[in-house]
């Protein structure tokens, strides 16, 4: 008998990002040898301190549930980080530790959607931001942003958007897949658009040529999510371990959430991220240096190719260029350059309508991996 699905899952469009990958495996499966700037993932290594953690938690036992919200000693390192970073007052009781900022984005939205309500995504956009919002029985109402206003949200443009069905609106700064870091201004004027704020924060810090990254949290009010996690900041991503500062009366429903639909996050990665809050600043702060040089180089080398960018991306680690001038058709060519040059990127369309034309390249990669993309590329594109 045929499965019957739910409708749901007819709604979720796949991550493109994730099917250039599982293309490559396959490639490199045949023998190939693929250069990876497709997916998200920082290639240097996690805080010494925070695997050590790791290990001696597991070494001591440390393998059950916890409290459905964090450990406390994480909680606080959570609240003390934000306090630090922001500036912000942050209870403890006001975080929930989730297994991943995704898991924490779910929780954020089955909090605030139900079905027919709407979200607004600016965009180009996270490309999961629109499929949580679906899966929730939402809709998400796109605005979009401009390469030639530096991919800047703008308010007035969001305000035109709402309705009465509008329940948030969810910010990605710094952004994926624009790197555009918004300025505090920028947020402030969403935040008080009067619908919650959902602020993902999970590139907070990964900002270049002395850019700042404001966080929602540093206006002190009580109707902004901000959503964080360890997987950019500390390299952390398969340690699954992110959160969420949620305003004080959204506390006790979040926590009921994740009792019922994820328990607790794991334990012993639990004791890794209070590791990574309270050691791990050096290796945040050597992944910046190298990524701020790597991003120099990938855009001057891109635009030489005939990609065009606009201005340099102020933060998180992507740069993404205008490809117009090779196929206007983003996916079509992102899966060509993988096919005749063994380069994996992102195709834009993958973040939007907005984006289509654009492709993300992740500079989170080594050097000679970028050199030798551009290369690769250059071969490709002039063959074409
Ligand atoms: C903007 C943004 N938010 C959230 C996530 C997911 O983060 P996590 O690994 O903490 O689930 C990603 C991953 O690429 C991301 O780019």
């Amino acid at each position: 008998m045929p499965l019957r699905l739910a409708g749901r899952v007819s709604t979720v469009a796949p991550f493109l990002a994730m099917e250039v990958l599982e293309r490559a495996i396959v490639l490199e499966a045949e023998g190939a040898h693929v250069v990876h700037l497709e997916i998200g993932e920082p290639d240097l290594a996690p805080p010494p301190e925070a695997v050590e953690a790791c290990a001696r938690a597991l070494a001591a036992g440390e393998t059950r549930y916890t409290d459905s919200r964090g450990l406390l000693t994480l909680r606080e390192a959570i609240a003390q980080d934000a306090a630090c970073r922001t500036g912000a007052r942050v209870d403890p009781g006001q975080v929930l530790v989730t297994s991943g900022t995704s898991a924490a984005m779910l929780l954020v939205f089955s909090l605030l959607v139900s079905p027919g309500d709407e979200v607004i995504v600016p965009t180009p956009h996270y490309p999961c931001y629109p499929n949580f919002v679906r899966v929730c029985g939402g809709v998400p109402v796109f605005v979009p942003a401009r390469a030639e206003q530096s991919w800047r949200v703008d308010p007035a443009a969001v305000r035109a958007a709402l309705t009465p069905r509008t329940r948030a609106i969810v910010l990605g700064s710094p952004a994926n897949p624009t790197g555009a870091v918004q300025d505090r201004g920028t947020i402030e004027a969403l935040a008080d658009l009067g619908v919650p704020l959902v602020s993902d924060e999970i590139y907070g810090g990964l900002v270049y040529d002395g850019e700042t990254s404001a966080s929602a949290l540093s206006l002190g009010r009580d109707d902004v999510f901000v959503l964080d996690g360890v997987s950019k900041r500390y390299a952390m991503t398969g340690f699954r371990l992110g959160w969420v500062v949620a305003p004080a009366e959204a506390a006790r429903p979040l926590q009921v959430l994740q009792q019922n639909l994820f328990i607790s996050a794991n334990r012993f990665v639990q004791h890794a991220a209070v590791a990574a809050l309270r050691e791990g600043a050096n290796t945040t702060e050597t992944m910046r240096a190298a990524y701020a040089s790597r991003r120099e180089r990938l855009v001057a080398g891109l635009r030489q190719l005939g990609f065009g960018v606009t201005a340099l991306p102020a933060g998180a680690f992507y740069v993404f260029a205008d490809a117009r001038a090779f196929d206007a058709d983003s996916r079509r060519l992102a899966f060509d350059l993988l096919e005749r040059a063994h380069v994996a990127v992102t195709p834009g369309i993958d973040f939007g309508e907005a984006g289509e034309g654009f492709l993300r390249f992740c500079y989170a990669a080594s050097e000679s991996d970028l050199a030798l993309a551009l290369e690769r590329m250059r071969g490709a594109l002039r063959a074409a």
